[in-house]
């Protein structure tokens, strides 16, 4: 295997978790350590982020609140960090006029009430459509992140060949969210069907992006299940190879700006539970790593100019243009050895993580330098 190296301009997650707790400098810290020049900051804590301002209560974090926290274990050094509230029973009209007005309040998101890890304060999307809240998110220019599965769903409708969680939200929600909200920008989360990409690539590119995490680049459904790999457990669940074509077809498209990077990374110190799995993968400590081997997968050489310039608009330009800040001025520069790249279990007060290529034996042949 011959070297390859690249330079590229820091990059960003628009979508991760850092949690609370003993823990979160060393997730901070993984994700510093690949050139992550910022992040946004999921808010299903425990307790949620779900008011703008104030101090932290013990119903709800705000958004300043857990910012300041998040800054004090470290995220200071993060060029953006973006924290979007939660969107509960609790959010009020007045709260996001007046949390846009004071540019705490970026973005909002959706999470299916019980369809992921700490989403039970969720309120189902028909109550949300046409709502004063939305309407509020919409002239305030206050973009929807969504965790776009349905929720509710008995078992066979949850998965089966012909539908998914997702693909239904995506076929019966998204079309009547864009239609009735014209304005809202909207960041459709994690996804990982081709019903996803196919909304994703219809809409508009100024009004409708995406985030994809590495793991729905590099495996399939076949892949968490062949063994019972559970560290690839994530919510939505990896999909078919028909769907990771489609996501990887989106990202590779010549010019596209539509699509950017969001790992999802997900940290849990305990996977298998007593009758279940939490959902989540840890790729905060490899993602850039991750990314360019999917990218390679896909068919794309990164030895080459053109092939550089599609992981650097994924990585590092896209999801800065559509949240409306600039690209790093920093570069960092990504090698392929023949070595494979040492990855380390994150060892942390709480509890130790197991990144995702650990737990699924994977080589990973890029390393930062
Ligand atoms: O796999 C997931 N893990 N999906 C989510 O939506 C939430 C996340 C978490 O917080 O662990
Ligand atoms: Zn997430």
């Amino acid at each position: 295997m011959s070297n390859i190296e690249i330079e590229l301009p820091k990059w960003f997650d628009l979508h991760t978790h850092f949690r609370q707790g003993a823990n979160v400098s060393a997730y901070i810290s993984d994700h510093l350590s690949t050139a992550c020049a910022g992040a946004l900051a999921m808010p299903n804590t425990l307790p949620p982020v779900a008011r703008v301002s104030g101090p932290n209560q013990d119903d709800s974090w705000s958004i300043e609140s857990y910012r300041e926290m998040l800054i004090e274990a470290g995220a200071d050094q993060f060029e953006e960090l973006i924290v979007p509230l939660y969107l509960s029973g609790m959010t009020t009209v007045e709260d996001i006029e007046a949390g846009a007005k004071s540019g705490l309040l970026r973005a909002a998101k959706y999470y299916p009430p019980h369809g992921t890890t700490n989403s039970a304060h969720g309120v189902p999307m028909e109550q949300w459509l046409g709502s004063d809240v939305f309407r509020a998110l919409e002239d305030s220019g206050v973009i929807l992140c969504l965790h776009g599965e349905q929720h509710g769903l008995a078992g066979a409708e949850y998965f089966d060949e012909s539908a998914t969680a997702e693909s239904r939200f995506y076929q019966e929600w998204m079309p009547r969210l864009r239609e009735s909200h014209p304005n809202l920008r909207l960041v459709c989360e994690h996804i990982t069907t081709h019903e996803a990409v196919d909304f994703v690539r219809e809409s508009p590119a100024d009004r409708v992006a995406a985030t994809i995490t590495p793991q729905h680049l590099l495996y399939t459904v076949g892949h968490l299940i062949q063994g019972l790999r559970y560290h690839l457990y994530c919510l939505p669940i990896v999909k078919f190879d028909a769907d990771r074509q489609a996501l990887r077809t989106a990202v590779v498209a010549e010019g596209q700006s539509q699509f950017f990077a969001g790992t999802d990374s997900a940290p849990h110190t305990t996977k298998a539970t007593e009758c279940g799995c939490a959902a989540g993968c840890y790729t905060g400590s490899c993602a850039p790593q991750l990314y360019a081997m999917a990218f390679e997968e896909a068919g794309v050489d990164l030895s080459e100019e053109s092939g550089q310039a599609k992981l650097r608009r994924f990585l590092s330009e896209n999801g800065p243009r559509y949240y409306g800040f600039s690209p790093s001025a920093e570069k960092f520069r990504l090698v392929k050895s023949s070595a494979p790249a040492e990855i380390d279990e994150t060892v942390a007060p709480e509890g130790t993580v197991k990144p995702l290529p650990l737990g699924m034996g994977l080589e990973v042949t890029w390393s930062l330098v």
